[in-house]
């Protein structure tokens, strides 16, 4: 049996139209996410989808410079968390887990609907929490940009290649094993 087609075929693509995401597919996203499974059933995810143009803009200005190529982006979901939302076990948090299972859900829902959608970490996270009223004391653990795949001419020569690489990743057997811990496992030194 091949790989899920939908897992397969996720790519963190950039190269994104403007035109507009129904409240229908978002809502849909949201549900996805909202069937991921978490400790105690704690749920311990929060979604934040920004859809008002007014909303968009003021958090694209907390965005890296590296990531302009979402300033095009119609929808960008913010996913929040906070430890005490879900269970924590000796020195195992497992919140960020759920919320990656979540975000996963949401992402796999997001490529069946057609559309590109890319997690990103480069924003300043101070200033996008104050721009969407997060709490203090909440982790805004990402943001997942999202839209239509559109036009390329405006990325840089770094982003138009890397939406053509193939997949790059590790081999199959420095990240997965059977039976017991194996030393091939151990990330290799940065050179
Ligand atoms: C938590 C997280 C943060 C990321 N941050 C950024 C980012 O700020 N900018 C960006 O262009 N890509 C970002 N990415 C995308 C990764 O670079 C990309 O997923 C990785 O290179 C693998 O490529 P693929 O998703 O196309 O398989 C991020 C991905 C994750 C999961």
């Amino acid at each position: 049996m091949p790989i899920v087609k939908e897992i397969e075929q996720r790519r963190a693509k950039r190269a994104l139209a403007a035109k507009a995401i129904t409240e229908e597919v978002l809502l849909r996203l949201a549900e996805a996410a909202h069937m991921a499974p978490s400790s105690l059933n704690s749920q311990s995810w929060r979604m934040i989808t920004v859809k008002d143009p007014e909303a968009l803009d003021k958090l694209k200005e907390t965005l890296a410079p590296g990531n302009y190529w979402a300033r095009k982006a119609p929808i960008i979901t913010a996913f929040v968390t906070n430890p005490t939302w879900g269970l924590i076990l000796g020195d195992v948090t497992f919140t960020p887990f759920e919320l990656g299972m979540a975000a996963m859900a949401y992402q796999i829902q997001a490529v069946a609907e057609g559309l590109y959608v890319h997690p990103i970490a480069g924003y300043n996270a101070k200033e996008a929490k104050e721009a969407l009223g997060i709490r203090n004391e909440d982790t805004l653990q990402t943001l997942i940009v999202l839209g239509y795949p559109g036009d390329e001419e405006d990325l840089s020569e770094k982003h138009l290649e890397s939406e053509h690489s193939p997949r790059i990743r590790k081999s199959l057997d420095e990240v997965a094993c059977f039976d017991h811990w194996d030393e091939r496992l151990i990330p290799k030194p940065k050179k």
